[in-house]
């Protein structure tokens, strides 16, 4: 792999551990002022030095992250639709490749909706960030993003993940999903998992503890992170299941030590 290529890829997927935490603040691009992200700067700042990567838009970037801090950026570059508009997977790229460079950027993130009415549009979406990426030595994360009508199973995240590493991304985002190390098996680059909606903080360690356990790199996780009751402790004990390898009854421990020694200081809301 190209020197500048392989070195971005090692300031998101730290080679100590193979493995990684990215932090998703991305969602506002098409779900609006998403509950814990009203006001970015005040979530994202305590969270920084926890999470190995960070994933925002570039607005959010700009207007909320300190460029003086020492954090990876995956930027978010797909978009043009809303969870109002008619149709979800009706993305296309929202950020010039010049801009992503100009920002630094160690990766870029797009979303593919395989089985939507704009599949085509998505994958040749992906096609051509990969290009304008390998052109510039900046990998490409593909986020395989899942409709209310698609089934999160392992036949179809498969698909998808496959899809996307046989067009060039050089790592994915997806669903975990019962059998997921069959997605992970057929996937030739590293998969990251989600988390997803919120749910309590036990089931969402127990979700990043399956996934690394089933051969994920680690997590690109947002709202079971900054809408957490006590947001810092969270992802310090998602950083001990995905970079030390702590079972589930371990982390959660730990979440809770954490929480009881903060209080309420790290509270989003
Ligand atoms: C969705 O397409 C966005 O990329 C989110 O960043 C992603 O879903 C991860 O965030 P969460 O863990 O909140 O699902």
């Amino acid at each position: 792999m190209d020197w500048g290529m392989q070195n971005r890829l090692s300031r998101i997927i730290k080679p100590d551990t193979g493995r990684t935490v990215m932090l998703a603040v991305d969602h506002g691009y098409f779900l609006g002022p998403t509950t814990g992200l009203e006001d970015a700067s005040k979530t994202i700042e305590p969270l920084l030095p926890y999470a190995d990567t960070l994933m925002p838009t570039r607005g959010v970037l700009r207007a909320s992250v300190d460029p003086d801090v020492d954090v990876p950026i995956v930027l978010r570059v797909s978009g043009g639709q809303s969870i109002v508009g008619p149709a979800l997977s009706d993305e296309g790229i929202t950020v010039a490749i010049e801009d992503a460079i100009r920002l630094n950027v160690s990766g870029m993130a797009l979303s593919i909706y395989v089985g939507s009415e704009h599949e085509h549009q998505t994958l040749t979406n992906l096609t051509k960030l990969v290009d304008a990426g390998e052109k510039y030595g900046i990998p490409v994360l593909a986020v395989t993003a899942v409709g209310r009508e698609m089934t999160r199973d392992a036949r179809y995240l498969g698909l998808c993940c496959r899809i996307a590493a046989e067009l060039g991304a050089k790592f994915v985002k997806t669903y975990y999903c019962e059998d997921f190390d069959k997605v992970v098996e057929s996937c030739p680059v590293p998969l990251v998992i989600a988390g997803g909606k919120k749910i309590p903080e036990r089931d969402a360690l127990q979700l990043a503890y399956d996934a690394i356990q089933s051969g994920a790199v680690g997590v690109d996780m947002g709202r079971n992170i900054f809408q957490s009751e006590d947001p810092v402790a969270m992802i310090s004990a998602v950083r001990a299941v995905v970079h030390e390898n702590i079972n589930v009854d371990e982390a959660f421990e730990l979440f809770n030590n954490l929480k009881s020694k903060s209080g309420s200081a790290s509270k989003v809301h």
